[in-house]
């Protein structure tokens, strides 16, 4: 039996996609557990550069079935595009499965994603305005359509009026938008249906007879720990669980059922988006990790926040995930500099916090506490063994290593697979 969950360790955009990419071989499933098209995974392969934002990047590999599990919220339209520009590409979709109790996004939900935001103002989340809030919302309401309404119209057309009876007062009554009627919608997303039925599944029973088989399971976390709605920097994050708990809720598999958990960091940090971010740099070393890490986002192509390496954020994402791995992206990024900083805790009205302090407020005015380290200032993107990496580059590993207290896995010096040190996974042997 092999299940692992990858996830994200800092404010998402690690670099997943990459990792997913990279061990891909070994596995017979990948399975998305939350988000939606709010994610946006960059996968190189075979020299193509594909930006999947729904569809777990496992559809590349013949012998994976991606699977989209219950957790995640699907937007048909965006779902029918990104399968059309897979087949364009000449990739199969066939073997994609759709859990059945997936919620769907409505297009209510985007207009009320982007009014919402125009409301709030200078408040604003910043979020991707894809309609991710409020479809979570209307899952936990209970008035949600999921993707199994779409396989019977009588349902679908009830299950909308009941949801629009409401929905069209918020949209015209708090925001002064345009309302929808059944029909509209109806026609829209059964047209969608006819395409989308093929691929719906109990995806649960699946997953877990696949584990019983000792069939090997990604489960491919979107975000990061840091935007997780329960551990996250609350109000600033995304409405899902993208922490490995989330994995089983998402998906329908038992805890005892994930074997290894590997967190992604990457060797600097970004954040999309508003909220707390202690170690953000506004100078022009964070203007250099922006450049150099090219660090705009897959789904909307805003420019990412940046600044020095957090441990206290790595560590509590150990924590919070159960890491079993750590995984380091983007190291080549740091080559340049001549020194590198680790926020190692932080400092606020004379306290020092050595772990996230508890209070909200206490976290925004949090001033990190920096340990500086040499650079090694020298090309490292070549490097195929942690021992030919240079001695600064190994001892910048093990210094994150040490502060996040479990054993980094992988480490990343440039965009393509191969560009990989491969330090801890053997995997299918
Ligand atoms: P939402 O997920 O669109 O509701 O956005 C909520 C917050 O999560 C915002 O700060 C977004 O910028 C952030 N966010 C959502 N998806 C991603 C992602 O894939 N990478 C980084 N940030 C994200």
């Amino acid at each position: 039996m092999a299940g692992i969950v990858l996830v994200g360790a800092q404010w998402g955009d690690e670099g997943k996609g990459k990792i997913t990419d990279l061990i891909a071989d070994d596995f017979d499933y990948v399975v998305r557990f939350q988000g939606g098209n709010n994610a946006g995974h960059t996968v190189i392969h075979a020299g193509r550069t594909l930006k999947l934002h729904l569809i777990p990047s496992g559809i590349m590999y013949p012998h994976i079935t991606p699977i989209i599990g219950n957790g995640v919220v699907i937007d048909p339209k965006v779902l029918l595009e990104e399968m059309d520009e897979l087949r364009e590409q000449g990739l199969s979709t066939h073997r994609l499965l759709i859990s059945c109790n997936a919620h769907l996004i409505m297009p209510y939900h985007r207009d009320l994603d982007g009014a919402s935001e125009r409301r709030l103002g200078k408040l604003e989340i910043g979020t991707t305005r894809r309609g991710i809030g409020p479809a979570y919302m209307d899952k936990a309401s209970r008035m949600g359509l999921r993707v199994q309404d779409l396989t019977d119209e009588h349902i679908f057309r009830k299950k909308l009026d009941a949801a629009l009876s409401e929905k069209n007062d918020i949209l015209s009554k708090v925001y002064g938008l345009p309302t929808y009627t059944v029909d509209q919608i109806a026609e829209e997303y059964l047209a969608y249906a006819e395409r989308i039925k093929p691929y719906i599944a109990e995806t649960s029973t699946l997953i877990n007879r696949a584990l019983a088989a000792s069939q090997w399971v990604l489960f491919e976390g979107a975000q990061g720990t840091l935007l997780d709605i329960d551990h996250g920097t609350y109000p600033f994050v995304t409405s899902s669980s993208p922490t490995a708990g989330g994995a089983c809720t998402g998906t329908g598999v038992g805890p005892k059922k994930i074997d290894r958990v590997l967190g992604i960091a990457k060797a600097y940090i970004t954040r999309v988006g508003s909220g707390p971010f202690p170690t953000e740099l506004h100078d022009e070393t964070g203007r250099h990790l922006i450049d150099v890490g090219n660090e705009y986002g897959t789904t909307t192509g805003r420019e990412r926040r940046a600044g020095w390496y957090d441990g206290v954020i790595v560590r509590y994402a150990v924590h919070v995930n159960g890491l079993t791995d750590l995984i380091i992206t983007k190291l080549d990024v740091l080559s340049q500099l001549e020194t590198i900083k680790v926020c190692v805790a932080y400092e606020h009205e004379g306290h020092r916090y050595n772990e996230l302090p508890c209070h909200q407020s206490t976290f925004h005015h949090a001033r990190p506490i920096y340990e500086e380290l040499p650079g090694w200032r020298s090309d490292i993107t070549q490097c195929k063994t942690f021992e030919e990496l240079p001695a600064a580059a190994r001892d910048y590993v093990s210094f994150i290593e040490d502060l996040a207290e479990v054993p980094v896995a992988m480490i990343a010096v440039g965009p393509s697979r191969e560009q990989t040190i491969m330090r801890r996974w053997k995997g299918r042997v």
